[in-house]
């Protein structure tokens, strides 16, 4: 049994990644291959538990490190428990965000050191990377109104526009040091064009 795909989906808030990991996950299963869908922070018992105290708003002041630590705690989790043990039994994971996000919210939203991030990254994560990275891209103010229409914010949703600037700025980077990787779609065009743009990046994959 061969090893399966890792592919992940990334973008600011409200580009729709859930839409589209959605329609991957069909598109995939009509093709019989075996699949995880899974998210970040998440995915586990406990990086699920991790990920409700980073995104709670009550909580109290989270130390940059500490979020950048959580982050990296509730991936160790994820990757021992599911992403690994599904690559290596053949299945294919989906996951919606990964190591883009630390770069993203973390480097470009609270200006924390890319080494510091790069040194977890190695970590935490060995040699696993990507087979594939979707990142949906639009501008931040249609991106914030529609994740506004989705209900109340979280932590990181009542962050400031300047924020959500530099996340996206961040995120533009990554797919510029990482053109094998990463493919950079716009998010505001007809939903049917970005998922034909979607099926034309998944197919080198499939061969
Ligand atoms: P979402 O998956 O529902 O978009 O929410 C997860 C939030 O966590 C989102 O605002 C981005 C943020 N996040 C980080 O700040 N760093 C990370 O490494 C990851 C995976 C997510």
């Amino acid at each position: 049994m061969s090893r399966g795909k890792f592919i992940t989906f990334e973008g600011g808030e409200g580009v729709g990644k859930t839409t589209n990991v959605a329609f991957v996950e069909s598109y995939l299963q009509a093709r019989n291959i075996s699949l995880v869908v899974t998210r970040e922070p998440g995915g586990t018992k406990l990086a699920e538990k991790l990920r409700a105290l980073l995104l709670d708003k009550k909580s109290e002041a989270i130390a940059e490190e500490a979020e950048l630590l959580l982050m990296f705690a509730a991936r160790a989790q994820h990757i021992k428990h599911v992403i690994e043990p599904a690559l290596a039994r053949g299945d294919w994971v989906i996951c919606d965000r990964f190591t883009d996000a630390t770069y993203a919210y973390q480097g470009g939203g609270r200006n924390m050191k890319i080494s510091h991030i790069e040194w977890l990254e190695n970590l935490v994560q060995g040699n696993l990377r990507p087979d594939l990275t979707v990142l949906l891209d639009a501008p931040v103010k249609i991106g914030m109104e529609r994740a506004g229409k989705r209900g109340a914010f979280d932590r990181f949703e009542s962050e400031t526009v300047q924020f959500f600037e530099d996340v996206r700025r961040a995120y533009l980077l990554q797919a510029e040091i990482n053109p094998q990787r990463i493919k950079l779609i716009k998010a505001n065009q007809p939903l049917a064009d970005v998922q034909q743009t979607i099926i034309n990046v998944l197919s080198p994959l499939l061969r």
